[in-house]
């Protein structure tokens, strides 16, 4: 069977029964995914499936075959972190740390599809993620931070790219001009 971790394409034998927490931890190294409850009830498992936050302990690896998972490792690194991630670091929302890969899948997911959230909607999308440290306010606190930094990333891109287009264009008149014979030049 094939699924696309991380971008790549990765090919296993599953059993039937394996969930898909086990194909990423067992088969495939990637412990970002925590193994909690085991029944889709604290979020510790949390990866992004074709972009969408579910728990990889109830989820059959067959029945998610051919799909695009995304798990932290995913999302970056300690040299070049997600802003997500970033955020957590920054407002050191962590005490024991094994809840923050479901808070941080759970928090990627929520700003894609709401971009600024409120307190109100950070509790509700986080809601059903367990912190048994009681790391709640930073873990809100991080949230409000990473839709921050997000939008700083997203200003800096279309900065960029709008540098990048009137470049493109300025070059693009300047080589015009300069192949056009000036009426001058003509016999
Ligand atoms: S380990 Fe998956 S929800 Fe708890
Ligand atoms: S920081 Fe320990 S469970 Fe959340």
């Amino acid at each position: 069977m094939r699924w696309t971790v991380n971008g790549a394409a990765v090919e296993c034998d599953v059993p039937r029964e394996a969930t898909l927490l086990h194909l990423l931890r067992n088969d495939l190294q990637l412990n970002g995914p925590k193994y909690g409850c085991g029944l889709g009830q604290c979020g510790a498992c949390m990866v992004l499936i074709d972009g969408v936050a579910a728990r990889a302990c109830v989820v059959p690896a067959q029945g998610v075959a051919g799909r695009r998972i995304t798990t932290l490792e995913g999302l970056g690194n300690a040299a070049h972190p997600h802003p997500v991630q970033q955020a957590f670091i920054d407002c050191q929302a962590a005490q024991c740390g094994y809840c923050l890969n479901g808070m941080v899948v759970a928090t990627v997911a929520l700003l894609a599809r709401n971009p600024a959230p409120s307190d109100d909607d950070a509790r509700a999308a986080l809601s059903h993620n367990l912190c048994r440290c009681g790391t709640h306010v930073e873990i809100l606190q991080a949230v409000q931070r990473a839709a921050v930094l997000m939008a700083a990333q997203r200003a800096e891109q279309a900065t960029y790219q709008m540098a990048h287009q009137m470049a493109h264009q300025t070059a693009q008149q300047t080589a015009h001009q300069t192949a056009a014979p000036s009426a001058a030049a003509l016999p």
